[in-house]
Order: C-alpha cells, then sequence, then structure tokens
C-alpha cells in the first residue's frame, strides 16, 4: 500500500518523548521524513535512532523551542537536510503549576513562551519557506496541501485551577490556529489543533512520589499526578481511561492526511469523551 505521507518532511517539537514520539513514529511510518526535536539529546537521538530501525529517515534538531534563534535553525535543519516543509507539530511542552496568587512572573512567562511563543516564532520563520515552495508548485501546476497542527489542552478551552499560565497560553494556540488559517489559506496550508484530555505520558504519570520533578532551563519543576487524583480524573472520562501517547498521535495524524485537506482553523478534542468547556 502507497504510504499516505510518502516523501512528505514533517517537523515535530518535543519528539524525544511521550505524544511528540509517538507522532513522530506514526507519521513516519506512514513515509513522512521527521526533523525530531527536543530539549534533550539522549531521547531526540533515541526517536531518530527509532525510526531508522524502523526504516523511515530521521534527524534530530536538539534545544529548547523558547531560544530565540530555535525556529530559524529547527527551520533550516529542514529546508537543509530535505529541501521542503509540508508538516509542522507545535507539540512541544511542560506543564508548571501554582495558584495565581503564588504564580511568579518566571512561571507565568515560562508557559506562555513555550507553548505560545515558539509556535508563533516557527511558523513565522517557516512562512517564506513555505511561499517559495508553494510558488514553485503553483507555477508547474502541482496542487499540494500543507499541515500545521499545534498542540493544545482541554485546560486551554475550559481551564484548570492552578493552571492560569497553561491554560492561557493553551488558549492562545487556538486563536493563533485560527488566524493562520485564514493567512494561509492562500499557500493550501490547513491550520488546525488537537486539544488533548487526559493522555498518560511522564506529565501525568500517576506517581505516589511527591517529588517527581522534571529539569527545563535549568530548573526543577514537579511533574505527575497523585494516584488518587488519577483515579477521580479517569472515572470522569465517557471512555473509562486515560488515553495512550499512540491514540493521542491518531488525532494528529487524522490533520496530516490528504483526507483533511478541506478542514481548517478546527480544534479536535482527543480526550476520551471528556471536555473542561
Ligand atoms: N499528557 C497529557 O495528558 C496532555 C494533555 C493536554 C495537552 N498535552 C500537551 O501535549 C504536549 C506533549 O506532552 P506530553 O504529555 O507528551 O509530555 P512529555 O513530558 O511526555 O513529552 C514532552 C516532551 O517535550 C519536551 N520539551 C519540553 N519543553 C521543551 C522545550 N522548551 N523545547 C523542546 N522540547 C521540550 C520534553 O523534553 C519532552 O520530551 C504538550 O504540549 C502538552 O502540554 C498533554
Amino acid at each position: 500500500m502507497t504510504p499516505k505521507l510518502g516523501g512528505k518532511v514533517a517537523l515535530i517539537t518535543g519528539s524525544g518523548r511521550g505524544i511528540g514520539r509517538a507522532i513522530a513514529l506514526k507519521l513516519a511510518s506512514e513515509g513522512a521524513r521527521i526533523v525530531v526535536n527536543d530539549l534533550d539529546e539522549a531521547p531526540a537521538q533515541e526517536t531518530v535512532q527509532a525510526i531508522r530501525a524502523a526504516g523511515g529517515e530521521a534527524v534530530a534538531c536538539v534545544g529548547s523551542v523558547s531560544a530565540p534563534d530555535f525556529a530559524e535553525r529547527f527551520v533550516g535543519t529542514a529546508v537543509n537536510e530535505y529541501k521542503g516543509l509540508d508538516i509542522v507539530v507545535n507539540n512541544a511542552g511542560y506543564t508548571w503549576d501554582n495558584v495565581i496568587q503564588k504564580m511568579t512572573d518566571e512561571q507565568w512567562y515560562a508557559m506562555l513562551d513555550c507553548h505560545l511563543t515558539a509556535p508563533f516564532r516557527i511558523l513565522r520563520a517557516a512562512q517564506p519557506v513555505l511561499r517559495a515552495l508553494v510558488k514553485a508548485e503553483q507555477e508547474s501546476g502541482v496542487l499540494n496541501y500543507r499541515k500545521v497542527v499545534n498542540i493544545s489542552s482541554i485546560a486551554g478551552l475550559g481551564g484548570n485551577a492552578g493552571q492560569a499560565n497553561y491554560a492561557a497560553a493553551k488558549a492562545g494556540v487556538t486563536g493563533l490556529t485560527k488566524a493562520l488559517s485564514k493567512e494561509w489559506g492562500r499557500l493550501n496550508v490547513n491550520v488546525n489543533t488537537v486539544a488533548f484530555g487526559l493522555i498518560h505520558t511522564r506529565l501525568t504519570e500517576a506517581t505516589a512520589d511527591a517529588n517527581a520533578q522534571i529539569t527545563v532551563a535549568g530548573r526543577d519543576i514537579k511533574v505527575g499526578v497523585n494516584p488518587g487524583l488519577m483515579k477521580a480524573m479517569e472515572v470522569q472520562i465517557p471512555l473509562g481511561r486515560g488515553g495512550t501517547p499512540e491514540e493521542a498521535a491518531g488525532a494528529v495524524y487524522l490533520f496530516c492526511t490528504p483526507e483533511s485537506n478541506y478542514i481548517s482553523g478546527q480544534t479536535i478534542v482527543c480526550g476520551g469523551g471528556f471536555t473542561l468547556a
């Protein structure tokens, strides 16, 4: 069977672990060549190796999406390595929770920088490349659809106590999607959002360890969900459980296929039927 994404070039942020990794493996399994990104070198290289071991093509562009020079480097990697740019998935992210009276400016801006400013910069850097590719295709009579999938959360649609920073950034993602879907229609780019509910990853791992943490930009940040709270959350999900990274990747994949060529500016919730809105 012909792979659905044969020859496409896909850039996926935060694809060293969790949902991003599953998206990278899924798109690669359908023939896309992947630019893998992660903050951490080892997991980024591991994803690259997993794709290559399965017969696919991938290259890593390691670094924080929040770094001011990252967007140019990321887009440049796709152009230098694969001479193309067809799919961008803005997935990298983490949470840094606190109630508003205790939330520092650093916490606030860290979430806006990572979840909203970074996708903005990546898409801004991609525009001249897309425009040139589309112009050349149009001149030779080729109609080709490209895809942007921005990752949001049910917290960005319905809010979540303790996540004013994250919810605001993730709500902004849907605004960015809608504006760009209007701006880039003329370039035949479909721009959509996938908002996840509870997906089992490091971010939401059920852990009895109150000290579970990740390190982002030299800061240790608490992660994980208390097992009791996890059970209570799962009870509220109509499908009765959290999702897997592979199921989450499936939702993103839908927006990358030719079958979604006439869908743009939309948000789908991948949450087993649960929404906060
Ligand atoms: N897991 C969930 O339930 C859930 C729910 C809603 C939304 N999301 C969103 O899905 C996305 C993926 O999360 P996940 O659950 O797979 O988490 P994860 O921690 O398993 O994976 C996220 C990856 O992104 C990387 N990353 C974090 N900050 C980065 C940065 N500044 N630059 C580059 N890479 C960075 C991490 O190193 C990690 O490998 C995030 O945007 C998250 O907000 C997840």
